[in-house]
């Protein structure tokens, strides 16, 4: 048995490899086009073990995804692979129309053609399971109940937009072909291996850096946060008993204003890596909003919890200092993230708010 992950380089991707093996010896296939968010280095420990396969190839390329599923046979496909990233998909949508959109449809179009062409047991337990983003519901009143699966889909940024359309292609392969899918939609993540253009490592290693720490408008904006770990434990469990066809939300049940998650980690720095110069709150910066800024997400994750046991193990006050720790720990990793196309997406992004 095997399965195939597509953007297993990239941020959850990688830690889902990470802990795939913890818990199986399952070979995995690793489909990864290596974009400025992809990276060899997060699966390093694994270089030398023979259960891993890295291709390195697009998810638009419908020839390799083929190949891919005819010569490893796999039970199921894990689809990870995507533009991630709102402020990126504000400054340049395309790239996120062709891999979250056309992506998806293309390995959409190749598992129902291997699909079909099996037999028996292996018809019986394939599996598509695609990776989805709380975003795609839109954005909450304060006080309005969290996000169940049956929230209408209002996403509002390109991004949402690009994963919302993903989400529908992915319903529609299954109530149209069979093809049978399962979706997980889960809030935001964070720990080891994040890149440093989202929240929290940017806040990390700007701080280290000595530089200002950019909190978007008035920094009340509210995202439910998520130990990746557990997003990884949640797609496992969808994975292994998800009814086919159907949705899970998967959260934290952690719900925080951006300032005030900031406030923690200077906390955390202050302690672990005191700064001579003062407390690392010092370099806060309120900066120009994001444009079309969703103002709340929060996730109601009983549905996962109620029908496959699921619940997150971290609390975010162990997931926060853990994710510090390994950020200190972890400085080559960070150096070697912070290329000079890095420093020209930092440049972009912040020049104009300041
Ligand atoms: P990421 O940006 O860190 O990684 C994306 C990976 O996909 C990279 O390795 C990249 O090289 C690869 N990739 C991009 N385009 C590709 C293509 N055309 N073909 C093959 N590989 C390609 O993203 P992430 O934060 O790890 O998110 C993974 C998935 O989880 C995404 O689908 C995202 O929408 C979803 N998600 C993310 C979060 C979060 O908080 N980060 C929360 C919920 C859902
Ligand atoms: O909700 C799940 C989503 O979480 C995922 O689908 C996305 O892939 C992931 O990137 C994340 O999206 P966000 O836009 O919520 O994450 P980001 O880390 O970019 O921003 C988190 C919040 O922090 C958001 O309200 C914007 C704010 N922010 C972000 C940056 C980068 C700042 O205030 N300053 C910043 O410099």
């Amino acid at each position: 048995m095997t399965i195939l992950v597509t953007g297993g380089a990239g941020f959850i991707g990688s830690n889902f490899v990470l802990d795939w093996f913890q818990t199986s010896s399952e070979p995995v296939v690793n489909l990864d086009a290596l974009t400025y968010a992809g990276n060899r280095a997060n699966l390093a420990s694994l270089q030398a073990d023979a259960r891993l396969s890295f291709v390195h190839g697009d998810i638009c390329d419908r020839a390799l995804v083929d190949s891919l599923l005819a010569t490893h046979q796999p039970r199921a496909i894990v689809h990870f692979a995507a533009e991630s990233h709102v402020d990126r998909s504000i400054h340049g949508p395309g790239a996120f129309m062709k891999t979250n959109v056309d992506g998806t449809f293309t390995l959409l179009e190749a598992a129902r053609a291997y699909w079909g062409g099996l037999a028996g047991d292996a018809k019986a337990a394939f599996r598509f399971h695609h990776v989805s983003t709380d975003e795609v519901y839109g954005s909450l009143q304060p006080g309005a109940p969290a996000f169940t699966e049956d929230h209408p889909y209002e996403p509002n940024s390109p991004y949402s937009a690009s994963k919302a359309a993903s989400d529908h292609l992915v319903r529609a392969w299954h109530h149209t072909y069979g093809l049978p899918v399962v979706t997980t939609n889960c809030s935001n993540n964070y720990g080891p291996y994040h890149f440093p253009e989202k929240l929290i490592p940017l806040m990390i290693v700007n701080a280290l850096a000595g530089k200002p720490l950019p909190v978007y408008g008035d920094g009340q904006q509210i995202r439910d946060w998520l130990y990746v770990g557990d997003h990884c434990s949640g797609i496992r469990a969808v994975l292994a008993g998800g009814k086919l066809g159907e949705t899970y939300n998967i959260g934290g049940w952690n719900e925080q204003a951006n300032i005030d998650i900031v406030k923690i980690v200077c906390g955390l720095l202050d302690e672990l890596r005191p700064d001579p110069a003062g407390p690392y709150a010092r370099l806060i910066t309120y900066v120009t909003d994001r444009p079309g800024h969703d103002r709340r997400y929060a996730i109601d994750a009983r549905k996962i919890e109620r029908e496959l046991g699921w619940r997150p193990a971290e609390t975010f006050a162990t997931g926060i200092r853990k994710t510090v720790q390994w950020y200190l720990a972890n400085a080559d990793w960070v150096a070697s993230v912070q290329s000079g196309a890095y420093r020209d997406w930092v440049s972009t992004n912040y020049a104009e708010r300041a």
